[in-house]
């Protein structure tokens, strides 16, 4: 690291473009003062919780750029290693193509991750990187498989608890209704959706008998408190001290230790199940024991409620502010009363409903990568670019799938930044290949989310079922973010709801 370090100071020192090839990034200046961009290209404590503004700052002006600058750039101050911040699609995809534990590949960049790791331990499948990765990547792989989940009595067990708490929901609404003689009402959707997409995983896919009420009014308001740590932690605790080590010095930490403390009972007792085989745990091929498995469960229960969760809000989000894409969901689910595996394949609107979501509103914004070494990659357009090692990578998914460069009128026949399901039969009918056509809503390469195909059950029956029972309209008419370790519409999900149909869900 320090020959590294050496390596490229004197190139620092005379502002020299650390990276080569026909693919040339375009330098970011420091400080900016009179160029009106949003903020410093770096997070500090006054700007880390708007981090797509950040990200935004280094493509400030860039539009009248006509070379690979356009959508490329680098940050490079002396003495650290340099930043590359990419929203060209060529760039991500070479670049997560290249990532794995082979030598020479690169790493997941574990330094936004460090709040996490504090939060959950190191040793997870997020966190980190070569053989160690690997090894808990393939005992993983089985239970999130396609094949396991799509089984029969398990899509039914989701279903069934779906109902259920779906139902005890809508009994309350229809109450509150009629005792207040309205025929709508006004909600922030963001919570419920939280509760449900935890009892789904905890109940469900991990088998643990942990009650509804106690899911949603201790654990979700517990781990959401943890996952705000995580994000401030990440920034302002360089020194890395432990939670228990701050909590004797202010209310908040004391706070916070509680609520890790609710976490690990949480994560113990969705642990006591894997003895119990019940739930996708006899598809858990694997000997560690219990206290091993710990973090990375951990990581499963928060990044899954956080993912999950921001999938479905901003597809009910943008469907509150499109009333005729949410009358055609209601057409191919208003009669779907059983729901099966091909119940939910066949309804090819609500897919381009869920597939536009990710790719305008995608949940993680950035993924983020390192160099293990100098590098030269090629995308598949022919280009090259050389990055030396040590670069931190940020791939810049959402302003990559924002731009019309690559998503606009003539790439895919309607502006990027507006939010159009038709988009995806227009791809089709074009012949453009959904493999064409990537907007990284689940990464790409060997570091592709394992949690897909849960996710997209959970999120497939959660919208799905939503749209059958009500009809819904967003109460502010814009749609702006709220970013943090995921992004969620910033209104919470504020919606004015009706019951369509007092109909089962
Ligand atoms: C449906 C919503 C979800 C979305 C949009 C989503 C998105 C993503 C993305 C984009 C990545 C790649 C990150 C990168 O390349 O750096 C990822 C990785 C990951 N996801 Fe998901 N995810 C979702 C659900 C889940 C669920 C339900 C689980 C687990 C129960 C999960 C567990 C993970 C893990 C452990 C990784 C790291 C994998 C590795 O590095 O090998 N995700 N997810």
């Amino acid at each position: 690291m320090f020959t590294a370090f050496l390596k490229r100071l004197p190139g620092q020192i005379l502002g020299r473009n650390p990276f080569h090839g026909d693919c040339l990034p375009s330098r970011v200046p420091i400080f900016g003062l009179l160029s009106g961009r949003p903020t410093l290209p770096f997070p500090h404590p006054w700007n880390y919780q708007q981090p797509i503004r950040i990200l935004e700052t280094y493509f400030w002006g860039t539009d009248s750029e006509a070379g690979s600058g356009r959508h490329n750039r680098y940050l490079d101050f002396p003495g650290f290693a340099p930043v590359l911040v990419t929203r060209d699609p060529a760039v991500i995809r070479a670049i997560l193509t290249e990532t794995g534990d082979q030598p020479g590949q690169f790493d997941r960049d574990t330094l936004p991750s460090t709040g996490i790791a504090r939060a959950t331990g190191k040793d997870t499948l997020l966190f980190s990187n070569g053989p160690r990765w690997r090894k808990q990547r393939k005992s993983a792989a089985s239970p999130f498989g396609k094949t396991s989940l799509f089984q029969p009595e398990l899509f039914h067990g989701f279903a069934e608890t779906f109902r259920t708490s779906v139902r005890l929901r809508l009994e309350a609404l229809r109450q509150h209704l009629q005792s207040t003689h309205e025929s709508s009402l006004r909600i922030a959707v963001e919570p419920e959706i939280k509760a449900l997409m935890l009892e789904m995983l905890v109940q469900c896919f991990f088998g643990a008998d942990v009650p509804y009420d106690q899911l949603r009014n201790i654990h979700v308001p517990a781990l959401e408190r943890v996952i705000d740590q995580i994000v401030r932690d990440t920034v302002t605790n360089r020194l890395g001290l432990p939670v228990s080590m701050l909590a004797r010095f202010s209310s908040r930490y004391a706070q916070m230790r509680a609520d890790f403390s609710t976490f690990e009972s949480l994560t113990n007792q969705v642990l006591a199940a894997r003895h119990t085989g019940r739930g996708l745990w006899q598809k858990f091929k694997s000997e560690v024991s219990d206290d091993a498995l710990k973090s990375n469960i951990k990581v499963f229960l928060a990044g899954a409620l956080e993912a999950t969760t921001s999938y479905a809000t901003w597809a009910i989000s943008h469907l509150a502010r499109h009333p005729a894409a949410q009358e055609r969901v209601f057409q191919e689910v208003g009669t779907v009363q059983d729901y099966s595996p091909d119940e939910l394949e066949n309804a090819t609107f609500l897919e381009h409903v869920l597939n536009e979501t990710l790719r305008l509103t995608p949940s993680l914004y950035f993924l983020p990568r390192r160099a293990t070494t100098d590098t030269w990659i090629q995308m598949a357009d022919g280009r090259r670019m050389f990055i030396p090692q040590g670069t931190h990578l940020l791939l810049d998914v959402w302003h990559a799938n924002r731009h019309d460069d690559h998503w606009g009128p003539g790439v895919s026949g309607f502006p990027a930044t507006e939010f159009v399901p038709e988009r995806w039969e227009h791809l089709a009918q074009s012949g453009r290949a959904s493999k064409e056509m990537l907007h990284f809503g689940f990464g790409h390469g060997a570091r592709v989310c394992p949690g897909k195909h849960l996710g997209q059950l959970e999120v497939g029956l959660v919208v799905g079922a939503f749209v059958k029972l009500f009809r819904f309209r967003a109460v502010h008419p814009e749609n702006p973010v709220k970013a943090g370790v995921s992004t969620k519409p910033l209104d919470g999900t504020l919606v004015e709801l009706e019951l369509r149909e007092p109909g089962p869900a």
